[in-house]
């Protein structure tokens, strides 16, 4: 591919400036120097890809993307190796994944070869903010849009590619040990159907409200019921959800079409049983999981996702009830797990992991 390459002439910022950054900044806060763009039309497909500085971008007011939410997105983590180079987490499922979501609000697909070079040459523009700490990352967003500038109600005739880079640890901040999640019965996430399983923009922003809610009971994060009956545990605001029985399987929420396919999620599944623990995909009632819970059938939780990695659930609520887990502190399967994904991640692991695409 023939890149345009535009780098900053001055950076905002000194050597030593983004080194602290790297290390310290919260989720989202400061992004890179530089950002990733390509165009898609019907006579060149996708084209035209450029690594630019990190700028604000010019878009007509009637852009498609803008008004009805054609917008769909991937969150993925690169990491510095042992030996200071950087190396990417499952690059081409998240690939797949965004193809997935691109194919349900009708945007072209966009191709795997140009995914992965468009994260190798941001990472190279950006290395200096690659962070150095264990449990922090670059995490990349390639986000795909209708750029058209029409309020017609069909799918846009443009489109762009943008992919963005910021410094992150773990999505909770300063809560990182633990966090609590509160089961509302007032709203929903995803219908069957819909759009639960695409990464796309608005299941996002949907979940402000509910997530509001929680925060007013004192939680965390919102944990999501099926839309249909109300009853069983999908997710969380923004990502999947696991417990630990008494005996020491796992069991999560099953892909139904309204749950987020988690990168993190089948990652947990295929560790667990290299380790020997039995892995369930079941639907299960919140009411029988606070008895469960309450009776000590169910040991640990965690939440699960690329932003989230693995944080241990201290304590779930709802109007029908609730049950405190773990006192705060990662259970034994939840610290086993954290630790062989970590040491994948950071290239720690001792073996060569297929996972793992060096940039
Ligand atoms: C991720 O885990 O990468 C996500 O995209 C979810 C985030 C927006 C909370």
């Amino acid at each position: 591919t023939d890149w345009i390459r535009e780098f900053a002439a001055t950076s905002r910022l000194s050597d030593v400036q983004v080194r602290e950054l790297a290390d310290t900044a919260g989720f989202g806060e400061t992004f890179t120097d530089h950002m990733v763009t390509a165009r898609w039309s019907a006579d060149d497909g996708w084209h035209d890809p450029r690594v630019l500085p990190r700028r604000p971008m010019t878009v007509d007011p009637a852009m498609v993307g803008l008004h009805y939410g054609q917008v769909v997105f991937e969150g993925l983590k690169v990491y510095r190796t042992p030996e200071g180079g950087a190396a990417g987490f499952r690059l081409a499922e998240h690939c797949r994944r965004l193809a997935r979501s691109a194919s349900r609000f009708a945007i072209p697909e966009f191709p795997e070869d140009l995914f992965l070079e468009s994260i190798t040459e941001l990472v190279r523009a950006d290395s200096r903010w690659l962070p150095s700490i264990c449990g922090r990352a670059l995490y990349l967003r390639p986000t795909l849009l209708g750029t058209e500038t029409t309020l017609a109600l069909r799918p846009s005739a443009t489109y762009s590619y943008l992919l963005l880079a910021f410094p992150t640890g773990s999505f909770f901040g300063s809560v990182a040990e633990s966090v609590s999640v509160w089961a509302t019965h007032r709203y929903s996430r995803a219908a069957p159907g819909g759009t639960g399983a695409a990464k796309c923009a608005g299941n996002y922003a949907a979940s402000f409200l509910a997530q509001q809610e929680a925060r007013e009971r004192g939680c965390h994060q919102v944990l999501w019921l099926d839309a249909v009956e109300r009853q069983w545990i999908e997710e969380m605001g923004g990502m999947n959800v696991f417990w630990v029985c008494a005996d020491g399987s796992l069991v999560t929420p099953p892909l139904t079409g309204t749950v987020l396919e988690g990168v993190t999620r089948d990652s947990i599944m295929v560790l667990a049983r290299r380790r020997g623990i039995s892995v369930r995909e079941k639907r299960v009632g919140l009411a029988d999981f606070l008895a469960d819970v309450t009776a000590g059938r169910i040991t640990e939780a965690f939440a699960c996702g690329t932003a989230a990695a693995i944080t241990p659930i201290r304590k779930v609520a709802s109007d029908i009830g609730s049950c405190d887990l773990g006192g705060g502190l990662a259970g034994p399967i939840t610290h086993l797990l954290r630790s062989d994904l970590t040491a994948i991640h950071h290239g720690t692991s001792g073996r060569p992991e297929r996972w793992m695409t060096t940039l």
